[in-house]
């Protein structure tokens, strides 16, 4: 059984008179344990995408089935109870700014109904997984975005999810920070098990961490597959390549191996 199985799918936004087909015809199949990249330009249908594996956007047609469990399927209890396997983060990490940091990651938990005491436990268990145990008392503005990320990553891991979804989770950081979140990631998923589906406009990003990959074109797939054979549309990518050069010496400073030279 794959861990998620996207079949089909279209998404279009109608809108008065306009009609954006913003996903068309979509089929991706993730497996366990994989951290599958999702690369396109700005447009492309990236976090469409992304917001339909946990169904907080609704296909137009087509299915998404995660952990066998075809989500069109399921009621509103149901599909709350699914998505509590599917954990997310965000670009501008979205904190609450009126909490502390160990507030954020306990709030989730309360909401879910973990005892207080227990809630704090772990809280404080994932800040320390994240590096950040000498921060619980600060808040969000006090933080570098890198420490945000991380925050967030700790908060995400709360309620013990099978999934982790990341919506250009390193794209407002400099190419050091990015490197060690993705360092970060690559843990949580060695270390956890956890499946992670990534969505970037950075070639870097997916080379560093991602063992397979979709491209995305105006809402369409235009490859996927394994890393390695993967034809990735080199021209198209030609600017993200100038950039990747610069990211990729920081990736190997920051002890990432599995970075290859990006050559056709
Ligand atoms: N809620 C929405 N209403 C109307 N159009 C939308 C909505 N969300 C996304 N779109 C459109 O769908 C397309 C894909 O957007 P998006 O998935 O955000 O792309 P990406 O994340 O790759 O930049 C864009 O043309 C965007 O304008
Ligand atoms: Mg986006």
């Amino acid at each position: 059984m794959h861990e998620i199985e996207i079949k089909n799918l279209s998404k279009s936004f109608v809108d008065k008179d306009t009609k954006v087909d913003a996903l068309r015809d979509i089929n991706i199949t993730v497996d366990k344990g994989d951290i599958f990249g999702i690369i396109g330009m700005s447009g492309a249908g990236k976090s469409t995408l992304i917001r339909c594996i946990n169904y907080l956007e609704k296909p137009t047609s087509g299915q998404v089935i995660v952990e066998g469990k075809e989500l069109g399927q399921l009621n509103e209890k149901e599909l709350r109870e699914q998505r509590q396997d599917i954990a997310m983060i965000f670009q501008h990490f979205n904190l609450l700014q009126q909490k502390n940091v160990i507030d954020n990651i306990i709030f989730p938990l309360v909401l879910q109904g973990v005892k207080k005491k227990e809630a704090r436990e772990k809280a404080f268990e994932l800040l320390s997984k994240v590096g950040l145990e000498d921060k619980a008392k600060s808040y969000p503005s006090q933080l570098s975005g890198g420490q945000q990320q991380r925050v967030a990553i700790a908060r995400a891991l709360a309620a013990d999810p099978k999934i982790l979804l990341c919506d250009e989770a390193t794209s407002a950081l400099d190419p050091q920070t990015t490197a060690s979140i993705l360092t970060l990631l690559k843990e949580i998923n060695k270390e956890y098990g956890i499946t992670i589906v990534l969505i970037t406009h950075q070639m870097s990003v997916v080379k560093a961490i991602c063992n397979k990959v979709a491209v995305l074109e105006e809402g369409q797939l235009i490859e996927s597959g394994r890393l390695e054979d993967v034809n990735l549309p080199e021209d198209k990518f030609f600017w993200l390549n100038k950039e990747n050069e610069l990211k990729n010496k920081e990736f190997e400073k920051a002890g990432i191996k599995e970075v290859r030279n990006y050559v056709g």
